[in-house]
């Protein structure tokens, strides 16, 4: 823990002095932090990111999911946990992050986001260190998700700057469907400045068909006119397990593993595992990008 901390000031240094960091131990332990957003309200990104954080726990992995709805608190609904304390607590150093943290019944840590990260702008270099330090605590996590609320707000934006891979959820709704191309345009032209792994997943489809059809038309469409590459990620079913399970407060991953849905988020997973992780990954460098924007 130290030595990140350590790794983050001294990139911090040379962000300052412009400079390039220098290249990370091949062999140190790297997180990979991935942001679901969509353009789209409503489209299933919370339920996609409890289970797929389920999924990956279920794999022996330290997952810890971070709320970034800010405001809307989504994920506490879906794991039934009341968050007394959140991000907002660290940064106004009422709290450390080991406080914050929720262990939850289903093998996942759970962070409450905050309102107000606006506020990271004005911190001073003293604050932003120590916060810094705080949220390097997280580097021994495999994996971080965080769900983001949808659009273009600049909290959403921050956590999706600074993240190594983004995955954008849509469903088939035509709006839904230019919402996603929406997002991605202003996510590669505005908000990064960095090579960032895009991804697409398409919610409530009714066949694999489907799904493919619809993300080859966004991935086409996104190449034509952005000249970017973005890959499919894989769908999921629309199948009335997933209200259920939101009205039972139990992710469907737990309650119906054989379902269609929870299928389908396990087969994401094997395949997020099987592509390599974003180069620059990590903690230091998510702070470096998330403290960065000032937005
Ligand atoms: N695969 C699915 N099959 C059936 N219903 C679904 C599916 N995915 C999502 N839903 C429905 O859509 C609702 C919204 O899902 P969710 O809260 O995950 O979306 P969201 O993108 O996080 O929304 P917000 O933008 O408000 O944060 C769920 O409560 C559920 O009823
Ligand atoms: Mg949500």
């Amino acid at each position: 823990m130290e030595e990140q901390a350590e790794e983050l000031r001294e990139l911090m240094k040379n962000d300052t002095q412009d400079k390039k960091p220098a290249p990370a131990d091949k062999n140190a332990h790297k997180t990979r932090i991935i942001a679901i957003t969509s353009g789209k309200g409503g489209v299933g990104k919370t339920n996609i990111s409890v289970n797929m954080a389920i999924a990956y726990a279920q794999l022996g992995k330290k997952v810890i999911l971070i709320d970034g709805d800010l405001g809307m608190a989504n994920v506490n609904v879906l794991l039934n946990v009341v968050p007394t304390y959140n991000l907002m607590h660290v940064i106004n150093k009422k709290k450390t992050m080991k406080e914050i943290i929720l262990d939850t019944e289903f093998g996942i840590k759970f962070i409450a986001g905050a309102n107000g990260f606006s506020k990271i702008a004005n911190l001073s270099v003293q604050e932003l260190d120590d916060f810094a330090k705080q949220f390097s605590s997280l580097g021994t996590a495999d994996i971080i998700i965080i769900d983001t609320g949808a659009g273009i707000a600049n909290n959403v934006l921050q956590f999706v700057a600074a993240a190594d891979e983004v995955y954008v959820v849509t469903t088939p709704e035509p709006t839904a469907i230019t919402d996603a191309y929406g997002i991605i345009k202003i996510i590669t032209t505005e908000v990064i400045d960095h090579p960032v792994t895009l991804k697409l997943l398409v919610n409530r489809v009714h066949s694999a068909d489907e799904g493919k059809r619809i993300s080859e038309r966004i991935i086409t469409i996104v190449g034509q006119f952005l000249g970017y590459k973005v890959d499919y990620i894989g769908f999921v079913y629309d199948d009335p397990v997933v209200q259920a399970s939101v009205i039972r407060q139990k992710p469907f991953i737990v309650v119906n593993p054989t379902s269609k849905p929870a299928v389908c988020i396990k087969h994401i997973i094997g395949r997020i595992e099987k592509t390599e992780p974003a180069e620059n990954e990590g903690v230091s460098n998510f702070l470096k990008k998330f403290l960065g924007k000032k937005k």
